[in-house]
């Protein structure tokens, strides 16, 4: 029923959401994750349903109820979530990377099993993992866009704030950085951290200074104020 004021505002249009958070395998037993749960994004693409629109939802590692009318493709690294984002983003009107997806992955892959050394004298000895960069996903989508179709592209940011700014500072520069059309900077840390109910977000727009602060609320109205906000950028003809 909240969404009510806007509801039918997204009809007709696909979007894609990604959630979740990719897990980047160590050997065929381990991996590098993050604990990003995908309620924010599995909420997202119930609000965007209800509002009408077609979505995708590329979700990584998140075992969560399917919203109804909902089309899911599960993926697991950042590499599957980049080329299933890619895919389905060909016709989209909509874009939303709500996934932590994993800014390094392990250089190799083992295919066996890592063992521990057993040798006398090297009970303590570790490996050392090396690591590489993942692509950036959100940075792609801005960078490919301008030919033929341009959809609105929402990124996400959790940000604890630290030494070299707070919350709102950080967020204002990823912003900048990654020129997206909306940035839903997420305040986390202290009582507010991933997995729980209740968030704490700000939304941003790079051509104005002002800051809508939606919460301490759920996920499920975090949603309905990215959709309004969404729904403002396509009413007004869209980037
Ligand atoms: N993102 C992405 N591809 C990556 C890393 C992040 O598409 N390899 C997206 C996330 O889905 C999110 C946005 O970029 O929408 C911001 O992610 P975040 O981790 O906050 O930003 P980074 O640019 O990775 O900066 P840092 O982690 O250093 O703060
Ligand atoms: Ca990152």
């Amino acid at each position: 029923a909240t969404t009510a004021p806007t509801a039918g505002a997204l009809a007709g249009c696909h979007v894609v959401v990604s959630a979740g958070g990719t897990r980047e395998p160590l050997d065929p037993v381990r991996f590098l994750g993050n604990r990003s749960s995908g309620k924010q994004g599995f909420a997202l693409a119930q609000v965007a349903a209800s509002r009408g629109a077609r979505v995708t939802l590329v979700a990584a590692n998140a075992e969560l109820p399917v919203p109804d009318g909902v089309d899911v493709v599960p993926v697991e690294t950042a590499l599957e979530l980049q080329e299933a984002v890619r895919t389905a983003t060909a016709d989209a009107d909509v874009v939303v990377m709500a996934a932590a997806v994993a800014d390094f992955r392990p250089r190799e892959y083992q295919d066996a099993k890592i063992k521990k050394t057993h040798a006398p004298g090297q009970e303590d000895s570790a490996p050392t993992i090396e690591l590489v960069r993942n692509p950036d996903i959100l940075a792609g989508l801005v960078a490919d866009r301008g030919q033929g179709r341009s959809p609105v592209i929402v990124g996400f940011a959790a940000e604890t704030g630290d030494a070299s700014g707070d919350v709102l500072s950080l967020a204002r520069a990823k912003l900048v950085r990654k020129r997206c059309d909306l940035l839903v900077a997420n305040q986390v840390g202290r009582d507010l951290t991933f997995g729980k109910d209740d968030s704490l977000v700000h939304l941003l727009r790079p051509e104005s200074e002002e800051v809508r602060t939606v919460g301490p609320a759920s996920k499920t109205v975090v949603a309905e104020a990215v959709w309004d906000e969404v729904g403002e950028l396509l009413a007004t003809g869209g980037p």
